[in-house]
Order: C-alpha cells, then structure tokens, then sequence
C-alpha cells in the first residue's frame, strides 16, 4: 500500500529575472493569468489532484502571496452590501480551508534544491508532491491536469514521479532530461537524469516539467547541500542520488504547459487559458481574429 500524497510544496523564492521589470515588486507567480494569479492556477490543479495541504516556500518581497490565500475582510464585506454575490462567491471558492497552508522562508534564491529542502519541517515523513508554480498546465484528452496524472501513476506504482514533455532536440541543454527504461506508453520507467546536457549529449528529449511526486528521502540528500549546473542546489542531482536507491517513472502529460516564467510563454498562457474559458472566450476569440487578421 502506498501512502497518500496529501502535501504539496510550491517554490516561490525565485526572482523572476525573466520578465523583469514586471517583477520588480510583484512576485511572478502573482503575475495575473486571465483573472487570477498564476499561482491560483497551480493550487487549482493540486487540489484537483486531492492535495490538502500547501506549503509554501517565499521570500522577501513575497508576503502578498500569503495575503492572497488569506480572507480580504474588507473587500468581502463590502461585496456582501453591495450584493456582488457572484464575486463574492468565486472569491471564496478560491480559499484554501483554514490551516490547509503553510508558508516557510527561502532566505537566499540557491537553487530549487535548496528551496525544497526548506519544506522539510513542514513536510515529514511522508511522500509529497511539488509542482512550478510558472509552470501552468491545461488538460488534454485524459481530461485531467498533469498533477492528477502524475498521482494516478504513484498510486499504480509508488516510487517517484516526474512529469516529462517532448521538446526539439536542438533544445535539451536548457533543461534536466530523463532517459527511458521499459515504456508502458503513457508512463515509462526511469533509467536516468542529467541536468542541463552539453549540447548533442542528451540521452532524450524529455525534459522535466515541472510536477513532482518524491518520497521524503530526498531531504537527506537535499541536507548536503551540493551545487550544481549554474552553482546553484539543483533538485534533478538529488534525484539521482535517490534514484539509486528508489523507482522513478515518468508521466508523458497528455494536456499542454505553459512556462509563464518567461514573456513568450506567460502571454501565451493568458490567451490559451483565456480560450479555454467558456464565460471569456467568445468576446475575447473576437478580438484575437482582428488582431491575427492583421498579421
Ligand atoms: P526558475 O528558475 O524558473 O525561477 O525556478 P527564477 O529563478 O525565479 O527565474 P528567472 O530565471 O530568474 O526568471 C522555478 C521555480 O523555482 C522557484 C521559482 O520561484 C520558480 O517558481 N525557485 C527557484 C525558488 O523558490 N528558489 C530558488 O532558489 C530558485
């Protein structure tokens, strides 16, 4: 029997150097994608996936993501007078319960490695998921998002999970890359990872994506603080080391990812998920044809 994942740890310390100057004073993960901040996508999906309990990693300049998954008092007032009810209504779907979060403090940006490894206390002993919150999922045929789909495979088999998705081959250096042992199609086993390859070495073109299943052993090597590419603690080494001893297998996540940690990929999102939105779309697919229209 394995056990539940009950927990999710979201990192949320990083700088965001990429879509400066946006993130000058507000977080990337605040940035708005449609109506709500990309952060709020990926605690839809986790709590899509059963997650009870958020935990997460911030740093300075971040105290408005605990703001946001806090009661607005005011504001929930005031919509209660004037009767926004709808409004009022959607703010409150979008709590998580009370004590259902928990917020811990990455002090210096070392890495993603070390950032998870700052959920320890908060996480124990138990099997937990992650996922990058820049990292926004919409879902394919299956009809799930890729939490649920990474949940769906550690239930089947234990272990570890990564999500993976394909990308050109000429692009694998930018990313940790996975190597495929016995393929089940939709899952597949994991015979190795490598984090960022020099180009022309990468042993696929499956890139970690960005959602995570890992048992708690991974903190112990975490603890050791060892740098990687970049000089920065790396998750995908301490998954190496555990894969010595651990099963991993990987996801293919049939829906879509979008990287709004990047302008390309966050403006991206906004129209893909502002099209998968049944109340937004039409308006908004009538603006977009005059735009293309003038491409
Ligand atoms: P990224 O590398 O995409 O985030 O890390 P970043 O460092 O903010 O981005 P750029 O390159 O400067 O634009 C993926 C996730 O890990 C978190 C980030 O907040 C992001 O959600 N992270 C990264 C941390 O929490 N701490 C770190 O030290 C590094």
């Amino acid at each position: 029997m394995t056990k539940p994942i009950r927990k999710a740890v979201f990192p949320v310390a990083g700088l965001g150097t990429r879509v400066l100057p946006a993130t000058k004073t507000v977080p990337k993960e605040m940035l708005t994608v449609v109506d709500r901040p990309v952060l709020q996508h990926a605690v839809e999906e986790a709590r899509e996936a059963g997650i009870e309990h958020f935990v997460f990693v911030t740093g300075r300049n971040k105290a408005v993501i605990e703001d946001h998954f806090d009661i607005a008092y005011e504001l929930e007032d005031t919509l209660r007078r004037r009767g926004k009810d709808k409004e009022l209504a959607d703010l409150l779907a979008d709590l998580p319960p009370a004590g259902a979060t928990s917020f811990t403090r990455q002090q210096a940006p070392l890495g993603l490695g070390h950032a998870i490894w700052c959920a320890r206390e908060v996480v124990g002993d138990e099997p937990f998921a992650v996922l990058l919150p820049d990292m926004i999922t919409l879902p394919g045929a299956r009809g799930s998002r890729c939490l649920a789909q990474c949940v769906e495979t550690y239930n089947k088999h234990g272990g570890n999970v990564i999500a993976v998705e394909e990308v050109p081959m000429d692009q694998t250096h930018q990313y940790g890359i996975v190597s495929v042992g016995e393929d089940f199609g939709h899952t597949f086993e994991i015979n190795g990872m490598v984090e960022k390859p020099p180009k022309g070495t990468a042993p696929s073109n499956l890139i970690i994506s960005g959602r995570y299943i890992l048992g708690p052993e991974i903190f112990q090597i975490l603890e050791k603080g060892e740098k990687g590419a970049g000089g920065e603690i790396q998750l995908t080494d301490s998954m190496i080391h555990l894969a010595k001893t651990q099963g991993f297998y990987g996801v293919r996540f049939d829906g879509k990812t979008y990287d709004t940690g990047s302008k390309v990929g966050f403006l991206a999102a906004n129209v893909a998920f502002a099209l998968a939105r049944p109340d937004i779309a039409p308006a908004f697919k009538a603006e977009l044809k005059k735009i293309v229209g003038t491409l």
